[in-house]
């Protein structure tokens, strides 16, 4: 292997989702650097279908308050709906994934109000000094979705490259109309997620926590 391609490998295999930030904000100048690599994701006929919000300092202290107590009381609104129901070998690995979370957190399954309280930590940004909401611009659909996933991973995978540390969230999507609201976004931009990022706290234990994922054969086929 060439040296390009082990670096490459090692920072793909070394991202993970991260549920523990430390308060230090990323400067301005990394941001940047990071943004615009991010930039080079590709799309359909080069589209570039991501609309992206990054929220940091007051803006972010405002949601990190006021998201965990919405949700608790039952104010919700998506874009998208929350439709996925997972089956068969599907319904295996969103388990295996669940468990490997609460190991690392050191919750027991049947512990019903400790899973709650980690779920809720979804809306405090994992105490993320930064987030990303990303928007799908009205009228895109399943295509443009597929292009802000390799937004979403190439913008991941820079973050990894410069020490950082990230967790993408469906469960940031559970209150679009607040945070179009906040941030004065035109109802048009549709919330697909976000992603809390930021560097890692490395006393967590939490952020040991590492999914597995399918052999080759299960997940792709060559054909010759
Ligand atoms: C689009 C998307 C949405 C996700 N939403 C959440 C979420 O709301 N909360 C959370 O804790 N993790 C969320 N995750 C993280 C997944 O659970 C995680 O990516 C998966 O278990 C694989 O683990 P890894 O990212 O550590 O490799 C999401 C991941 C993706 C790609």
């Amino acid at each position: 292997m060439t040296e390009r391609a082990a670096i490459f490998d090692e920072i793909v295999t070394s991202r993970h989702s991260l549920r523990a930030f430390l308060p230090q904000q990323v400067d301005a100048k990394t941001l940047a650097t990071i943004f615009n690599v991010a930039q080079r994701a590709p799309s359909n006929c080069n589209s570039q279908p991501w609309v992206v919000h990054v929220v940091s300092g007051a803006k972010l202290e405002t949601l990190r308050r006021e998201m965990p107590e919405r949700f608790a009381a039952g104010n919700f609104s998506m874009d998208f709906p929350y439709d996925g129901v997972y089956q068969g070998v599907y319904k295996e690995r969103q388990y295996g994934a669940a468990q490997a979370l609460y190991d690392a957190a050191g919750i027991a399954r049947e512990d019903k109000a400790k899973r709650n309280a980690q779920f809720m930590r979804n809306f405090t940004f994992f105490d993320a000094p930064h987030v990303a909401f990303l928007f799908l611009p009205e009228p895109f659909g399943l295509r443009e979705a597929a292009d802000l996933g390799m937004y979403a991973q190439t913008l991941m995978l820079a973050l990894t490259a410069h020490g950082l540390g990230s967790c993408p969230q469906t469960a940031l999507g559970f209150q679009a109309d607040f945070v179009r609201e906040q941030l004065g976004i035109d109802a048009s931009n549709k919330l697909v997620f976000g992603i809390s990022f930021g560097y890692p706290n490395p006393d967590d234990p939490v952020n040991a926590c590492l999914t597995d994922r399918a052999a080759l054969p299960d997940a792709v086929n060559f054909h010759s």
